[in-house]
C-alpha cells in the first residue's frame, strides 16, 4: 500500500473486446456465481478458493476490502467483463516491491482459449507503464501451470528466474517462474 490518493491505479481498463473495472459492492452475487461456477477450474491453481463457499455477505465484505485498498493506491482487482458479462476477474498489485506491478488473472473455463487473458495482461501492462514510477511489470505463474505461463510468454515477457515458494494451492509445484518486462522494451 501507498501514502494515499495520489497513488492510485487506474480503476477502468478498455481492452479490444473487454472492460475491466473494479467490482461493485452490490455485485456480489454476480462475483458469487461466477467463482461458484468455476471452483473445480480454479481449485488447482488459486490459494483464495479454500474459503469457498463465501456467503454473499462475505462476499460484499471482500468487494469492500478491494474498494478499500484501491482509494488507499493499494491494489486494483478488476472484474473482467465481455458484452456486459462477467467472464474473470485479474487485478494490478503492489507486492512486488517499489517501482513495479505484477499482474493476476483467472478467466472463467467456458471463455478460455480465446485470448482474453493475454488480452488483459497486455493492456494492463500499458496501463501499469502509464503510472508514475513504473519500470517493471511482473506476472508470476507456477513452474507446473503451463496455462498461465503461455500468457506472459506469448507476450514476450523474460522467464527471468524461478523462485522456491510454500505451495498455495493444490497443484501448484512450489516453483514460481517470475516473469518481468521492462518499461523499455514494451512497445
Ligand atoms: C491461465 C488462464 C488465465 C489462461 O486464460 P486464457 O484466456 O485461456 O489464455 P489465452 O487464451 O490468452 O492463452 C494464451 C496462451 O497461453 C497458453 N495456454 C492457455 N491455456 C492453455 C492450456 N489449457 N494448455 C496449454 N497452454 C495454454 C497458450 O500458449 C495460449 O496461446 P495460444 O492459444 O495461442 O496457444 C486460464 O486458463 C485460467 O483462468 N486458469 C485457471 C486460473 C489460473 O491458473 N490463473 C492464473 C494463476 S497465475
Amino acid at each position: 500500500m501507498t501514502d494515499g490518493a495520489d497513488d492510485r491505479l487506474p480503476t477502468r481498463v478498455q481492452t479490444p473486446r473487454l472492460l475491466l473495472r473494479c467490482w461493485q459492492h452490490d455485485e456480489a452475487s454476480i462475483l458469487g456465481d461466477l467463482v461458484e461456477g468455476n471452483v473445480e477450474h480454479l481449485r488447482p491453481w488459486m490459494p483464495w478458493i479454500k474459503f469457498e463457499p463465501q456467503t454473499v455477505t462475505e462476499r460484499v465484505a471482500l468487494i469492500e476490502t478491494w474498494t478499500r485498498q484501491c482509494e488507499e493506491g493499494g491494489d486494483v482487482v478488476f472484474g473482467t467483463f465481455f458484452d456486459g458479462i462477467a467472464i474473470g476477474s485479474c487485478g494490478l498489485h503492489r507486492r512486488v516491491g517499489a517501482g513495479a506491478l505484477d499482474i493476476g488473472y483467472w478467466i472463467a473455463d467456458d471463455h478460455t482459449r480465446r485470448g482474453f487473458a493475454t488480452e488483459i495482461t497486455s493492456a494492463l501492462t500499458t496501463t501499469a507503464f502509464g503510472v508514475a514510477g513504473i519500470e517493471r511489470v511482473e506476472v508470476h505463474t507456477d513452474e507446473a501451470n503451463e496455462a498461465s505461463a503461455g500468457v506472459p510468454a506469448k507476450l514476450g515477457f523474460h522467464r527471468d528466474r524461478v523462485i522456491e515458494k510454500e505451495p498455495t494451492a493444490v497443484a501448484e509445484s512450489g516453483r514460481s517462474v517470475i516473469w518481468t518486462m521492462a518499461q523499455a522494451d514494451w512497445c
